[in-house]
């Protein structure tokens, strides 16, 4: 496979809002190094977590190419990597992901199976192994357990609710809008509350009421700072709280005595965290396509846009205005 001298590609020189997603025609093609692939990205995936790497919550070098994930085929392989060849349709979990081409960990590349799509691979790569690794190890969901989701209708929301129906847990999904929240309540949630709206506002009492005052059994919140206390409020005595976002800002430091009176359990943990080893993500990586492949699994796209569209997708995921996940074609 011929690969070009330059790319098309976007990126972020300095941190601050979407107008930092710099738009570029000539930009160097990376050159793969030891254990690394390039990949010719055939779709990308875009998710909240780049949001924190252009504004800085995240800090990370610059200049950067933002975009953990990609599909595309193997364009060339560099020196000592091994498992792979040129033309293996692939996904990846790495950085630089909004361009035409990307060097990537062949540890953290999985070769696509046939009959499943790179879009349906793309709108379910990063976040549907972020839900089952969250579902399956962070708490292990029981069959029966009462399980609070917010923001269930975006791109980690919609596959979540439906592995927690798969796991045959009772489901609280919380989403903002009419739509999001039909398209939640399709999936099989047992409740969603619309906590935008008037009667959605105290949204910690329909979930106590959903529970004979009880509470939920586990809360996973990944919008963060508008929602914790809530959350803190909704779960059960030994219930879970798990963090794993910051959609409306990262949660404030917290008082280890506000656990207590409830004996509460928080975790906080990142997807990257349960596929280091080769091990793990083959594990992950097989799961989720096993699932794709025999339908359990649907997944949403939002849209699929061209890489220089990439700030209004960067203003839309942040205003609120998107269902499922959204896509780049570089
Ligand atoms: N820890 C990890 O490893 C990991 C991995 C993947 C994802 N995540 C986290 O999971 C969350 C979902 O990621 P995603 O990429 O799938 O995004 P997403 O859910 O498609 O988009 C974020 C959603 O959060 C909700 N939200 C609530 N308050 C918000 C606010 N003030 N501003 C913006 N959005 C707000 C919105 O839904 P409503 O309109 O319905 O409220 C919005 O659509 C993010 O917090 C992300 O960081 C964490």
């Amino acid at each position: 496979m011929s690969v070009p001298t330059t790319m098309k590609a976007v990126v972020v020189e300095q941190t601050g809002g979407p107008e930092v997603l710099q738009f570029k025609t000539s930009y160097p093609v990376p050159t793969p190094k030891a254990g690394q692939l390039l990949v010719r990205n055939n779709i990308s995936g875009v998710n909240y977590i780049d949001t924190y790497f252009r504004t800085g919550l995240y800090p990370s070098p610059k200049p950067e190419i933002l975009g953990r994930e990609g599909a595309g085929v193997v364009a060339a392989l560099g020196p000592e990597t091994s498992g792979f060849q040129v033309g293996d349709r692939v996904a990846w979990l790495s950085t630089g992901g909004y361009a035409e081409y990307t060097a990537v960990p062949a540890a953290h590349t999985a070769k696509i199976p046939e009959g499943i799509s790179d879009e349906d691979v793309m709108a379910s790569f990063l976040s549907g192994m972020t839900v089952l690794a969250f579902a399956k190890e962070t708490y292990p969901v029981q069959k029966g357990d009462w399980v609070l989701l917010h923001a269930a209708a975006g791109g980690a929301g919609f596959l979540m609710t439906q592995i927690l129906k798969t796991m045959g847990a009772k489901v609280i999904g919380t989403a903002g809008g009419a739509e999001k929240c039909a398209l939640v309540k399709s999936l099989g949630a047992d409740l969603v509350i619309d906590y935008r709206s008037e009667e959605g506002k105290d949204w910690v009492k329909q979930v106590k009421e959903a529970t004979g005052g009880r509470g939920v059994d586990v809360v996973y919140d990944s919008v963060g700072k508008d929602t914790w206390e809530g959350s803190l409020e909704a779960v059960k005595r030994k219930g879970t709280v798990i963090w794993f976002g910051n959609a409306s800002g990262p949660v404030p430091p917290l008082p280890l005595a506000k656990l207590s009176p409830k004996c509460v359990k928080v975790a906080r943990p990142t997807l990257f965290g349960y596929i280091q080893t080769p091990e793990e993500f083959k594990s992950y990586t097989t799961e989720l396509f096993g699932l794709l492949k025999s339908g359990q699994l649907k997944t949403k796209i939002h849209n699929i846009y061209p890489l220089e569209d990439i700030a209004q997708v960067h203003k839309d995921l942040e205003g609120r205005k998107t269902m499922g996940k959204s896509l780049l074609r570089p």
